[in-house]
């Protein structure tokens, strides 16, 4: 395995020593790494604008509007990093709530605007255990009327259930991830994973 910047900061996340600030300066840091690649995948056009020197320069601008969501409230802590990077952002949110007896998601809030042809959602939220808020989040970015291909879902630990869930659904979504782990614990929590994202980013562990 060749380690990377990306690994350091995962390995920071998961450390149990690592307190609320850390965690959370963390998490900033992985966001605009994770915004960068996110950025890729986004759709641009060819631009030309003219120098200082008077002359044209061909280059590239991005197509259409960026939306922005986070799923409540663990997605809340990668939003600033994506709204750093993409400034002229538009955000909805989801809102969806793990029952932790059963691990099902139950959606209480959702505020989304509509998706035309040309925009691009990336939806945030760090942890992908067994899909189930990831698989409901996409299908209210499809209602609001994205394509699987206009979204990009941006998290930072996958699980093989939950990857395998979305995969199956919607094989055209496309996932970036800080890292991947062998499988869920019996409450089904990422194992190893870093515990509950959103208690630790938030303070309320
Ligand atoms: N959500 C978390 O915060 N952690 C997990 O391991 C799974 C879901």
């Amino acid at each position: 395995m060749t380690e990377t910047l990306k690994d350091s900061l995962v390995t920071r996340l998961r450390d149990r020593e690592v307190g609320t600030t850390e965690f959370r300066r963390t998490a900033r840091r992985l966001g605009t790494l994770l915004a960068a690649e996110a950025a890729e995948h986004l759709r641009y056009e060819a631009e030309t604008v003219v120098t200082p020197l008077n002359v044209p320069a061909e280059g590239a601008s991005r197509v259409g509007k960026l939306i922005l969501v986070p799923i409540l409230r663990s997605g809340l802590a990668l939003l600033d990093s994506f709204l750093d990077y993409f400034d002229d952002a538009t955000v909805g949110m989801v809102g969806l709530k793990r029952d932790e007896a059963t691990a099902i998601a139950d959606i209480y809030y959702r505020n989304v605007p509509s998706i035309g042809v040309a925009d691009s959602v990336i939806l945030l939220d760090p942890m992908i255990a067994t899909g189930g808020s990831a698989a409901e989040a996409i299908k209210i970015l499809i209602e609001a009327g994205a394509t699987q291909e206009q979204i990009v879902f941006v998290c930072v630990i996958t699980a093989p259930e939950g990857l395998a869930r979305i995969r199956d659904v919607y094989p055209n979504v496309r996932i970036i991830g800080g890292t991947h782990d062998p499988g869920l614990n019996p409450n089904k929590f990422i194992d190893p994973g870093l515990g509950d994202f959103g208690d630790r980013y938030f303070g309320t562990v």
